[in-house]
C-alpha cells in the first residue's frame, strides 16, 4: 500500500537515515542529514515521504511562496525506480500545486539527467533557459524548466485530479532560499 507523509519536526527523525541513504544513492551532491532537519523547520519548505507498506521509497521536496512552486529535490529508492513512484510523487506535487491555485512550477535538473528530464516533460515541463556551470561538483549546466499552471484550464493536465486532503499546513511565507540539488 502506499501513502504519503508531510515530514514535520516530530517525526522526520524517524525516517532521517531511510532518506539519507535513498540521497546518497542518488546524487552525486547529496544534501546533508541537517539540510533535511533544516527543511521541515522552513515554512515554506514541504518534504513529503512515500511510504510503501511503511517503508520510506522516496520523496519530494518543494517550496510554496508568491504562488509559485520551486521543486527543490525529488528520489527514489534505486531498487524501487522504474515502477511509477516518481510519477506518483510529482502527481502529488501537482494535486498540491492546485489546491493553493499556484501559477507555476520551476526547478532546475542536471542536463545528463535524462530519466528525470522526461519525467517532467511527460508532465509538461518546458525548457525555459540554462545555468551555465551550476552544478560546481563537475561544472554540468543546470536545464531550467517550468510548468505554467495558470495558462491551463480548470480540467486539463495532470493537475486536473480533485486536491488531496494530505496536507493541512497553514499558508507559508517566504523565508530563505538555498540552491538545490
Ligand atoms: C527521477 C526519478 C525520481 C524517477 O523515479 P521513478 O520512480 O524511477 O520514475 P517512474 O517509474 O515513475 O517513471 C516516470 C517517468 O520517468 C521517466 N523514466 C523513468 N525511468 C526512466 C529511464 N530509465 N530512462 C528514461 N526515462 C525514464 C519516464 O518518462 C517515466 O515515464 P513512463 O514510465 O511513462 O515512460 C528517479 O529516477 C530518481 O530518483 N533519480 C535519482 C534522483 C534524481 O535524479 N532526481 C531528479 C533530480 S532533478
Amino acid at each position: 500500500m502506499i501513502s504519503l507523509l508531510r515530514m514535520a519536526p516530530e517525526n522526520v527523525e524517524l525516517y532521517l537515515e531511510r532518506i539519507y541513504e535513498i540521497e546518497t544513492l542518488s546524487f552525486p551532491a547529496p544534501w546533508s542529514i541537517n539540510a533535511f532537519r533544516q527543511e521541515v523547520k522552513n515554512p515554506v519548505s514541504h518534504l513529503l515521504g512515500l511510504l510503501v507498506s511503511g517503508t520510506l521509497h522516496g520523496y519530494v521536496c518543494f517550496w510554496l511562496f508568491d504562488g509559485e512552486i520551486q521543486l527543490v529535490n525529488i528520489a527514489v529508492h534505486p531498487k524501487a525506480r522504474g515502477r511509477g513512484l516518481g510519477n506518483y510523487l510529482l502527481t502529488k506535487m501537482l494535486e498540491f500545486a492546485a489546491s493553493r491555485s499556484t501559477q507555476a512550477i520551476w526547478l532546475e535538473v542536471r542536463r545528463s539527467n535524462r530519466t528525470a528530464r522526461r519525467l517532467y516533460e511527460k508532465f509538461g515541463f518546458v525548457e525555459v533557459g540554462r545555468r551555465r556551470k551550476y552544478y560546481t561538483d563537475n561544472n554540468e549546466d543546470a536545464v531550467v524548466m517550468s510548468l505554467n499552471l495558470a495558462e491551463k484550464s480548470p480540467d486539463e493536465g495532470p493537475h486536473k485530479e480533485k486536491p488531496a486532503q494530505a496536507w493541512n499546513v497553514p499558508a507559508p511565507s517566504p523565508t530563505n532560499s538555498r540552491d538545490s540539488f
